[in-house]
């Protein structure tokens, strides 16, 4: 749990850094209407057609690595070439302009290629017509050299193709209208130092640099290139002369054709900067997008793939682990306050207690009780058998008190007590862990129908006077007065031994917590209940000494304390033992699963005990010290009559028949 915020510490930090190497990188360009620098073209206008795309690093990709395929990319808005507009008589020479541009070819094949690319000066955007290979997308056989195409181009040829005079597979051309060059020359440069010739594989996959100058006066175009990085070089590649005012028509488009022919190949261009009547301005080399594709097709192929794959897989791997950790917080979740430090050694995690019971597995449950569901338990370290208590619990008020309670309770050992041993808190839920108790609750031995094994007399005795010693201590021998609230048979749990200890007590103070007199919801079990207890919702020793005496009739006579007659009608167990009583037949509602098997002066003693405990008068009720004299036959029960207790129960359940709804059972 404590690594959960680590975690997601990191996976924030690694989307930071996937999103900062995503960081825009928008091309500066120029405010002048005569000039325009790319850095890249990330965010940047321009138009594409064909297979042509501005990739999402910016870069502008005039084919895509595929065969006899062409592209272009275009500045959008189309430039003033000339000094005064073109029109019948009217002149105006072509204005000077310089450009330069950062590309890379990268073919399937390492050193060929079947095609080319060209920077061009156009009338129009429309290539439709021409056609990919060596027409580098800007020609058809039918339109090629017609002087009507007012085109000029400067090419970067990879492939020499003998109809268009090429003088190798390697060279930069200038070309107007057509595709026989002007002038062209092997791709390579001078030295600046020595003076002597490189030359440059424009296929090579690696960026170059070209510069192209066209100078007015002089009709002059001089080419340049270099590798990137390198400055230009101060000895051009070659000059062409052509007079581009008989060529160019104003206004005209500038931009890129990319023309790929049998073997595939990528052209890139990756910056561009274009000025008129003047030099074009320097492309920021260091701000130019990354080729991140392998020089080959087929490796750019497999990263195409298999990048995708791994990101996802990537991505689906942290939100799996994600939603992982946060359902194991959510599952092992507790709350937690600041004022339990002090009861910290009694606070169990709830992960041992999720663990212990399996998840709370149905196969676990032991029982489902007034206050919730019980589970069989094994804790993990110690190995020790548990009954784990899940009571849901809305309220926050009173909880303070209350687990001090059940922590003091903690600490309340006794022989005939089903033991405590902590607790955990989740939102709406308090968990309450027991010593477990192997043999279950009484009621199961009581209530189990003919054919079952019943408990014989002498076990019976024994928990009663178990189950009386218990009260004893919670009324009178600990450091405080406890009470039970619920004592029932399904509340006594046997042990090993088959001893009867009692188990739930203090929990009903939870529920009577904090609650107003009108909402106040007595608690306890019908049948058990104090008549006292019905009309005031007060709990007091002797409300648990009525119950006592409801448990009693019940252990003997081996009937729920309402049970169902012939006729079913609802009989209260005490009117019927006290009926007996009445007609002298005391002895008659003993349990007949007992075969009368049973010794006769105990027994008498139980009922009239049970009887007393059940006096409707609280005063008229035997304290839990003065039953345990009873019990052990230290003291004779006094004589009393049978009409000294009258029937007041039925009256009271009659008298409110809605509170059924409001007692727990
Ligand atoms: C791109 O440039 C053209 C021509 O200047 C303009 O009409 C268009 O609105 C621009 N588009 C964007 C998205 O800026
Ligand atoms: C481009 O030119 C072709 C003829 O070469 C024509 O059919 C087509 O309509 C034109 N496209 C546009 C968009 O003008
Ligand atoms: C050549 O291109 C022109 C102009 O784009 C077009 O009109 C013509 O149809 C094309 N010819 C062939 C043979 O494709
Ligand atoms: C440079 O290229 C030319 C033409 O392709 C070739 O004849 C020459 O041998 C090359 N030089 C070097 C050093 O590779
Ligand atoms: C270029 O052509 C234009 C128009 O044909 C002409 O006016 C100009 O003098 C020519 N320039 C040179 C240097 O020949
Ligand atoms: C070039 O780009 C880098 C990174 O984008 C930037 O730091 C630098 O200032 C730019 N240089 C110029 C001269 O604009």
């Amino acid at each position: 749990i404590d690594r959960y915020p680590t975690i997601i510490m990191s996976s924030v930090l690694l989307l930071n850094l996937f999103l900062s190497t995503v960081a825009l990188n928008l091309a500066a360009l120029a405010a002048g209407e005569d000039e325009f620098v790319f850095s890249g073209f990330k965010g940047a206008n321009i138009t594409v057609d064909g297979v042509a795309t501005v990739t999402r690093n910016g870069l502008v990709d005039l084919t895509n690595g595929q065969e006899t395929l062409k592209g272009h990319a275009f500045y959008p808005a189309p430039l003033r070439f000339r000094e005064s507009p073109n029109g019948p008589g009217a002149g105006g020479t072509v204005r000077s302009f310089s450009l330069s541009f950062v590309f890379a070819v990268q073919s399937e094949f390492d050193k060929e290629s079947s095609g080319g690319m060209a920077f061009f000066v156009a009338p129009g955007r429309n290539f439709s017509g021409a056609m990919p290979g060596s027409f580098l997308g800007l020609f058809n056989a039918s339109t090629n050299g017609r002087p009507d195409n007012r085109i000029f181009v400067a090419e970067l040829d990879t492939f020499g193709n003998g109809e268009f005079k090429d003088i190798d597979s390697n060279h930069v051309g200038i070309d107007v209208n057509g595709l026989i060059s002007v002038e062209a020359h092997t791709a390579g440069f001078y030295d600046d130092k020595t003076g002597s010739f490189t030359n440059l594989s424009l296929n090579s996959g690696d960026p170059m640099q070209l510069w192209v100058e066209y100078d007015a006066q002089t009709t002059q175009v001089i080419s340049t290139l270099a590798p990137l990085g390198a400055a230009k070089p101060r000895r051009p590649l070659f000059t062409a002369t052509t007079n581009l005012s008989d060529v160019l028509k104003d206004p005209s488009f500038v931009g890129f054709s990319g023309a790929s022919g049998s073997l595939s190949t990528l052209y890139s261009v990756l910056g561009w900067s274009f000025g008129v009547d003047g030099p074009a301005p320097a492309i920021n080399i260091t701000s130019l997008p990354k080729l991140f594709r392998g020089r080959q097709e087929a490796r750019s192929k497999v990263l195409q793939i298999v990048l995708p794959i791994a990101t996802a897989v990537f991505i689906t791997a942290m939100g799996t682990a994600i939603t992982l950790l946060v359902r194991r917080h959510q599952r092992y979740a507790e709350l937690r306050e600041d004022w339990e430090v002090e009861f910290g050694p009694h606070r169990f995690s709830y992960k041992d207690l999720y663990h212990a019971t399996e998840g709370f597995k149905n196969k676990n449950l032991l029982g489902e009780g007034g206050f919730g569901k019980v589970y069989k338990g094994v804790l993990p370290v110690s190995h020790l058998e548990v009954a784990v208590k899940k009571v849901s619990h809305e309220s926050r008020q009173g909880m303070k008190e209350f687990i001090a309670e059940v922590v003091s309770i903690g600490r309340l050992r006794h022989r005939y007590l089903v033991q405590l041993l902590g607790y955990c808190r989740r939102e709406h839920e308090l968990i309450l862990v027991y010593e477990y108790m192997p043999n279950g609750s009484l009621d199961k031995y009581l209530h189990c129908g003919e054919d079952k094994p019943t408990l014989d007399w002498t076990q019976r005795f024994g928990i009663i006077n178990g189950i009386a010693c218990g009260l004893l201590y919670l009324h009178e021998k600990w450091e405080k007065v406890v009470i039970h609230r619920d004592i029932k048979a399904s509340n006594v749990l046997l042990d090993g031994e088959m001893n009867g200890r009692l188990g739930d007590f203090g929990l009903a103070r939870l529920y009577d917590h904090g609650t107003d007199l009108q909402t106040t919801h007595v608690v306890g079990t019908m049948g058990y209940l104090a008549p006292e207890l019905l009309r005031s919702g007060k709990a007091s020793p002797l409300t648990d000494v009525y119950a006592f005496g409801t448990f009693l009739l019940e252990v003997a006579c081996g009937q729920r304390p309402i049970k169902q007659d012939s006729e079913d009608e609802q009989i209260m167990l005490v009117d019927w033992v006290l009926e007996h009583w009445r007609n002298g037949t005391l002895l008659q509602p003993m349990d007949t699963r007992l075969h009368g098997d049973y010794d006769k002066d105990e027994a008498s003693m139980v009922l009239k005990l049970g009887l007393l405990c059940l006096h409707p008068l609280p005063t008229a009720r035997p304290s839990m010290n003065q039953v345990m004299e009873y019990l052990s036959g230290e003291t004779t029960l006094p004589e009393l009559a049978p009409t000294q207790i009258n029937n007041v129960n039925m009256m009271h359940i009659r008298g409110f028949p809605d509170l059924t709804t409001s007692i727990g059972t």
